[in-house]
């Protein structure tokens, strides 16, 4: 018998896919602006020094390599608790989880278990999102939240659309630094969201994968605070490899505030048995890295400026696109980008114009428009401001 013979061939992850698809490309002049992870002005990867010094000295220490337990790593969850949620609280139960997407697919298997079988989640959002839901049995259901007439975050489009949500429902966030478009609430539209969705008794469920990207460490996280002093109980994922650098390390975690510390007992007893059914505890190195720097003054410091400087490039790098567009008579006035933040723009350029932009000039980021800013460098912004104008 063959078992898998009727097996179709699945399509290529709208992100990953172009990655290895520009992996392939021979041509020498290529720019991948597709795949969300920082390089520096040299188009290299970059490894914090403050990670490589706390790389020292956890081997300088000879660590054991036991298992830990399925919420992870108890130092490192606590100090993440206190950088997501400003201080640590009774009611709220950490887990360490291997990198923000297993974060967000604990939020939706526990959300299943709870009896949710759908749950909103912004018009347009992280390509993965949809199908962590799905494969965790909830249905994705889109909410307003970007005005492609006037490329703008629509509060008023997300607030309206919230008032008719079914009470009892969960709703995805972006806490800062919103996949694609880069277009992320005020602290005053906030408050309104938050207010909006207490009245309508839904499930705040925040993912937050850029904390530092946008405006600051803290500032980034005025949502998810915001939220908490609110009242509000609700799930949240988070995620270090772009903070920190530590993509391929796979560290983020899976946080539940619940209405008191009882509860959270319970919760954490539950998430505890769908960890162990996964992938039964979380790998050790990216907690351990993040532990010391974050116990340290001197490496957290040393890491604060770091993030500094990354976000500044970016920003930087930002600026310079859209004033180069500007500048070289494009067609359509780029100062929206402006308004964006954290690693991504959200181009506006057509699918057809993206597909382009990868056939004829090796240019690559996906079919939505949205590019990798952190991508961009002195060394290949001219280039692709050309590319972009000729598109157009
Ligand atoms: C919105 C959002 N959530 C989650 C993730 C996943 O993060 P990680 O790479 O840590 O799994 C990303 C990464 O691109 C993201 O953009």
């Amino acid at each position: 018998m063959n078992f898998f013979d009727t097996i179709d061939m699945a399509p290529p992850d709208p992100i990953l896919g172009l990655n290895t698809a520009f992996k392939e490309d021979p041509r020498s002049n290529k720019v991948n602006l597709s795949i969300g992870a920082y390089k520096t002005d040299d188009l290299q990867p970059l490894v914090l020094t403050a990670v490589r010094k706390a790389e020292q000295q956890i081997l300088s220490q000879g660590m054991d390599k036991e298992y830990l337990s399925q919420d992870g790593n108890p130092e490192y969850v606590n100090r993440s608790i206190k950088l997501v949620f400003g201080a640590e609280q009774d009611n709220i139960f950490g887990a360490q989880a291997p990198g923000g997407t297993a974060g967000v697919r604990l939020a939706a298997e526990f959300l299943a278990q709870i009896g949710s079988s759908v749950i909103y989640i912004p018009d347009p959002t992280w390509a993965n999102h949809n199908q962590v839901f799905a494969r965790a049995g909830l249905k994705a259901e889109l909410y307003p939240y970007y005005d492609a007439e006037r490329r703008e975050f629509t509060k008023s489009g997300m607030v309206e659309a919230i008032k008719s949500i079914p009470s009892g429902t969960p709703i995805l966030l972006h806490a800062c630094c919103h996949n694609p478009t880069g277009l992320d609430p005020t602290p005053a539209d906030w408050k309104e969201i938050s207010t909006a969705i207490k009245s309508q008794e839904l499930l705040p469920v925040f993912d937050f994968a850029y904390q530092g990207f946008g405006r600051g460490i803290d500032e980034d996280a005025t949502a998810v605070r915001h939220f908490l002093a609110d009242g509000h109980q609700m799930l949240v994922a988070n995620s270090y490899s772009k903070n920190f650098g530590l993509y391929g390390e796979r560290i983020g975690g899976f946080y539940v505030v619940a209405s008191d510390g009882e509860i959270a007992e319970r919760v954490k007893s539950q998430v505890m048995r769908i960890i162990r059914a996964n992938y039964s505890n979380p790998p050790l190195h990216g907690s351990r890295i993040i532990a010391a720097v974050l116990a340290s003054d001197a490496l957290r410091q040393e890491w604060e400026s770091e993030l500094a400087v990354m976000r500044k490039r970016i920003s930087g790098m930002r600026k310079a696109l859209a004033e180069g567009l500007n500048a070289g008579g494009s067609s359509v006035d780029f100062s929206f980008m402006y308004k964006q933040n954290g690693m991504f723009s959200y181009s506006g350029l057509s699918k057809e114009a993206v597909g382009r932009l990868r056939d004829e000039f090796a240019i690559y980021m996906p079919a939505n428009g949205r590019l990798n800013v952190a991508g961009l460098s002195p060394k290949n912004l001219d280039y692709v401001v050309e590319a972009i104008i000729a598109v157009l």
